[in-house]
């Protein structure tokens, strides 16, 4: 048997990252006494010490950062299996409507990058505040708003370890510092009641079969007078010029295939309704419409055929499959969609963004 655990390697990767054995025991929901135990017991155990005090700080020592360097990649190389692991047997991963393809990976950053303005201008959090982001995917959203807020701090939690590894890669190259990543499923967040100051959720209560459980969990780890604030999109508001019964049967087949699998593609018109079920104060709902047309090129490319097109198009394999539609209807909508951004046309979408207060004393 080793006489090295685990939960040794966590300690010392903690420690490293929050810099006192306070905030490492917060972080841990340990008390100091025990995590200065279970040091202690490490240090004993290799008969060497791992920390020097040097006025008030902690300084490894040569065998503590061989600890701290062979200990991360470990715990790398662990979460990846755990995410492997929780891939498969997820059902939740399987009901995942667009998948996790580099296509997908491809629209969401479109998606995000080319509307970022329209839903993000009060994506504003203050200084010093714990946000949780939830479902943040390859961190498309991520990406735009922990910039946005570069003195508050973001955890980025996501059910799928290949699109948070995704994720870890493109905040990395953007140098932004103030984002952890974690997997973790929405039904069942590992922090404690209370945790964060604020939540953010985009585009994710729409895949979920029980969107209503997800807000309670999500109002679990809010602390009291926090906020939570959602994006969704809402396929029923779709419209435009030409107008073409194939393409809307194209959307509608959509919205049809993630019913099938529980969820709601028109859930942004249930955002009032549903937080106010979920026993959230303070609700204000602001619909962001999305109006394109030949005077937008960057909106022709980067919505109508980047993101609303490569949406639908991604899911007609499988709404053919399932009978939904057939091939010279889809074929023909998805051309049609393509047409209302070669010139002449006009497309127009609305999500709504949702903002509410956990307020425990009304
Ligand atoms: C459409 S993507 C949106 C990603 C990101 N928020 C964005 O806007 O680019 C939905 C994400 O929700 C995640 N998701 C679905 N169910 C989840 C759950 N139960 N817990 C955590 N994440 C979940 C999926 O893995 C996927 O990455």
């Amino acid at each position: 048997m080793s006489f090295i655990e685990i939960k040794h390697l966590r300690l010392i990767d903690t420690i490293e990252r929050v810099g006192t054995l306070k905030n490492a025991a917060e972080r841990l929901y340990l008390t100091q006494s025990a995590l200065s135990h279970q040091l202690k017991e490490l240090e004993a155990r290799l008969e060497t010490r791992i920390f020097h005090r040097i006025k008030n700080k902690l300084v490894f020592t040569p065998a503590g950062k061989e600890l701290r360097d062979a200990g991360k990649e470990i715990l790398e190389r662990l979460e990846v299996l755990e995410g492997k692991i929780h891939e498969i047997n997820k059902d939740n991963i399987k009901d995942y409507i667009h998948g996790y393809s580099d296509e997908e990976t491809i629209r969401l950053n479109d998606q995000a990058g080319s509307i970022s303005e329209i839903l993000h201008w009060d994506s504003k959090w203050e200084e010093g505040s714990l946000v949780l982001e939830a479902g943040c995917g390859v961190g498309a959203q991520t990406k735009i708003i922990a910039p946005m807020n570069s003195r508050a701090s973001f955890v980025s939690v996501d059910l799928s370890s290949s699109s948070i590894e995704k994720a870890k890669v493109a905040i990395a190259k953007e140098d932004i510092g103030n984002v952890r990543f974690q997997l973790a499923d929405i039904f069942e967040l590992p922090y404690k009641d209370g945790h964060f100051d604020h939540v953010f959720v985009c585009f994710v209560l729409e895949h979920l079969t029980r969107p209503m459980d997800a807000l309670k969990e999500l109002k679990r780890v809010l602390r009291s007078n926090g906020t939570i604030t959602i994006i969704e999109g809402d396929h029923g508001s779709t419209y435009f010029h030409p107008d073409s019964k194939n393409a809307r049967k194209a959307v509608e087949a959509q919205v049809m295939l993630q019913e099938k699998r529980g969820g709601n593609a028109n859930i942004g018109r249930e955002l009032y309704p549903i937080l106010s079920d979920a026993g959230f104060n303070s609700i204000k709902v602001s619909p962001r419409q999305v109006y394109v047309d030949d005077s937008k090129p960057e909106l022709l490319e980067g919505f109508i055929r980047n993101t609303f097109t490569a949406m639908i198009k991604g899911i007609s394999e499988e709404a053919l499959a399932q009978k939904i539609i057939d091939r010279d209807e889809i074929d023909s909508g998805i051309e049609d969609l393509y047409r209302t951004s070669n010139g002449g046309g006009t497309f127009c979408y609305t999500f709504f963004k949702a903002k509410a207060t956990k307020n425990l004393v009304p």
